[in-house]
């Protein structure tokens, strides 16, 4: 495993074996049969091409109110407890007492992509964010803390975790594409990308 640092992002590649990036894809297994993707609107009316989930107290919604943080599946269930699994990996890169109130499952399909965004629906900035690559590989665009200028791009592959915290926290992000097919891990191809956030 290597350890990178991109302005203040933390990037573990990858830290994820092949038998732990399965048995994670198995324990969501039962989270997205109870809760299912689905492709919220942006406030601007558009759906977006990345179908999400989530697990958790908390998951995170968009529609032409806004962004927020919704306690139930837009099906009118609570979501699902955040696996094990999946709180082990937060525990073991943040060394925190606290667990993240929030697992947000973004599944991006052929042509998928995450414009550049903040991530500032949450209460206190002082917790880092938590994010988990699995399948195919996605090309991550790290900015700045102020929308625009110079921008540096890494390829983000299956097993991959980034820790964003600090003076990171609030840097702008996104996922340009994803090579689809690139990995074999999901058996119809694309890429699972989990973010953990302390909400509240
Ligand atoms: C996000 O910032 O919401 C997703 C990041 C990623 O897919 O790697
Ligand atoms: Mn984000």
């Amino acid at each position: 495993m290597s350890r990178l640092q991109i302005r203040g992002f933390q990037i573990f590649k990858p830290r994820l074996d092949m038998p732990a990036q399965r048995s994670l894809i198995e324990a969501l297994r039962p989270v997205l049969k109870s809760a299912p993707l689905f492709s919220p609107d942006t406030p601007y009316g558009k759906p977006m091409s990345v179908r999400m989930t989530s697990a958790g107290r908390y998951g995170w919604f968009s529609d032409k109110s806004g962004y927020r943080y919704a306690p139930q599946h837009p099906s009118g269930t609570a979501w699902p407890d955040i696996p094990p699994a999946v709180l082990r990996i937060w525990d073991a890169v943040t060394g925190l007492e606290r667990k993240p109130d929030s697992c947000l499952i973004n599944y991006y399909g052929e042509g998928a992509r995450m414009g550049m965004h903040q991530d500032k629906d949450e209460a206190d900035f002082s917790w880092p964010v938590v994010s988990v690559s699995l399948g195919d590989d996605g090309l991550f665009r790290i900015g700045n803390t102020e929308r625009g200028g110079k921008t540096e791009s890494i390829w983000l592959n299956s097993g991959d975790v980034v820790v964003m915290g600090g003076p990171a926290r609030l840097t702008y992000h996104g996922v340009d594409r994803i090579r689809f097919r690139s990995s074999s891990l999901l058996p119809k191809g694309g890429r699972i990308n989990l973010t953990l956030r302390v909400v509240d």
